[in-house]
């Protein structure tokens, strides 16, 4: 969830580290390190493995050079992705040779993917854990610390971690990320995460519920349901009605008024009207769809395997501005693919044009090995031409976000204060419904992060809306 209405990915989200925040530094006997790569369901599994390793007697520590565990949770989607990995390690190497009993542990996608040969690359790696396999983490640091080397990468068809509570890391204590399923089930060309995640699978769906109703008891206002596909959820319990993605928000929107609800991500082909119709009839459920397009060409989208046409596409965002007509909409786009041509990379900025997003996250097409994409097709586009097609993407998409924001200048939105802003800690940030960050300065009103308020807006940026609270 970043801030910036625009932002290229020519490299997964940067590692953060982190502790959370009310610990005894006594209670524990032995200091983990963690930092997280990639997509949110990575940041979220970091909470589970954090859970696990608390159980174990380690405790969160931000400065790697104390402590005894050291991990990075990585990600393989793009090669940049891994390359800043691996940078990372080398810096680590150094820590080693003046500690050489600090473990160091890769978990995550590129663990799944580079599994044992992993240990062959990094020679001062200590243990590869693949995303399905973080309970068996007690054993293999056991393991470790007799000075083998450890390695679990199983995926599993069953594994939810539905019962492990996560142990909020880096949180503002306002908004939390809650894991609905695992895994994925398409098989999109271009894309590694099949490979490294495994099967799709449901969690049940009552663990979710106590999960987000633990939440908002702690405090919380506003929950993310993540997936990589969380249109195809669906969970059958013994002896009772299966419950799909639609009715999951509707258990999720009826725990308070007060809890937002927002979800990622949405694929084109699955996201249904009983969806947006619950969207429609809970005020708490968040007016904004990540909606991916990848392409706006349909012969590209054949080769990518994501089973829509451009048409299909554009019928669906109809369909959402129908239901719900103040719905923010932002997409995934990526530049070059296989044997793109210009026409078709124009078919991408004409589709961006029609469903007018208010933000995208932009990439160019990066090989993954072993993919389909990797065994079928050349990547042919060089490399110079797949970065001139993404600077005209984010061309466009920075004319959009303004546009966009532009739009709301004048109107008056809820917002959801989650802190200080960046720049000033005499300004309010805050988002409204359709997930814009909102500026807007402090009124004497004693308010604090959690609290809902009007904001005016009068002004803004590419990224951001500003504004001021509007008194009752
Ligand atoms: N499950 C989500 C996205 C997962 S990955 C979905 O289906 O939309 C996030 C984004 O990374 C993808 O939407 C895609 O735009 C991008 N991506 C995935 N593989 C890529 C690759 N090989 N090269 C460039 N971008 C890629
Ligand atoms: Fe990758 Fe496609 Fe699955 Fe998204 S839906 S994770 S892009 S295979
Ligand atoms: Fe990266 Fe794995 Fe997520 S490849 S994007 S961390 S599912």
């Amino acid at each position: 969830m970043l801030d910036l209405a625009t932002k290229v990915h020519d490299e997964a989200r940067q590692g953060e580290a982190y502790a959370p925040f009310a610990q005894d530094p006594n209670q524990y006997k032995k200091r983990f390190y963690i930092e997280s790569y990639g997509c949110q369901m990575n940041f979220s599994d970091s909470e589970i493995v954090a859970s696990i390793l608390n159980e174990q007697g380690f405790g969160a520590t931000r400065n790697f050079e104390e402590a005894d565990l050291v991990l990075l949770n990585t990600c393989s989607i793009r090669e940049k992705a891994e390359q800043t990995v691996r940078k990372r390690l080398t810096e680590f190497r150094k820590q080693k040779e003046a500690r050489p009993g600090m473990l160091i542990g890769v978990l995550g996608c590129m663990a799944e993917r580079l599994k044992a040969k992993l240990l062959e690359e990094e020679k001062l790696v200590d243990m590869v854990v693949g995303p399905d396999a973080y309970r068996t983490l007690p054993g293999l640091i056991e393991e470790a610390e007799t000075g083998q080397k450890a390695v679990n990468v199983l995926l599993s068809r069953e594994e939810t971690y539905a019962d492990i509570s996560p142990v909020r890391l880096n949180s503002n204590g306002i908004t939390a990320f809650v894991s609905i399923m695992r895994g994925c089930n398409n098989m999109c060309s271009f894309c590694v995460v099949p490979f490294t995640r495994g099967r799709e699978r449901s969690r049940d769906a009552v663990s979710i519920v106590e999960e987000c109703t633990d939440l908002y008891r702690k405090g919380y206002k506003e929950v993310t349901l993540l997936g990589q596909n969380v249109d195809s959820y669906y969970y059958v319990a013994d002896n009772e009605a299966p419950v799909n993605f639609a009715q999951l928000l509707e258990k999720v929107a009826l725990i308070a008024p007060d809890l937002r609800v927002r979800f990622s991500t949405s694929h084109p082909k699955d996201i249904t009207d009983d969806v947006l119709f619950t969207m429609a009839k809970y005020e708490n459920i968040c007016k904004y769809i990540h909606l991916p397009v990848q392409s706006g060409n349909t012969r590209v989208l054949q080769l990518m395997n994501r089973t829509y046409t451009r048409e299909w596409y554009m019928a669906k965002v109809d369909r959402i501005r129908e239901i719900l007509p103040d719905c923010g909409i932002s997409s995934d786009i990526i530049a070059g693919f296989c044997t793109e041509t210009e026409e078709e990379h124009q078919d991408t900025l004409s589709i961006m044009e029609y469903s007018k997003y208010d933000m995208s996250y932009m990439f160019f097409y990066s090989e993954r090995p072993g993919t389909l994409a990797a065994r079928r097709y050349a990547d042919d586009i060089p490399e110079a031409t797949k970065k001139r097609r993404l600077t005209e993407i984010v061309n466009v998409q920075n004319r959009l976000s303004l546009a966009s924001n532009k739009k709301d200048i004048g109107k008056t939105f809820k917002v959801l204060i989650e802190g200080n802003s960046k720049r000033s800690d005499n300004d309010w940030m805050g988002r409204n419904s359709q997930n814009k960050v909102i500026v807007f300065p402090k009124n004497e009103q004693p308010l604090q992060a959690g609290n809902y308020v009007s904001v005016h807006v009068h002004d803004c940026t590419q990224a951001t809306l500003i504004g001021t609270i509007v008194t009752a």
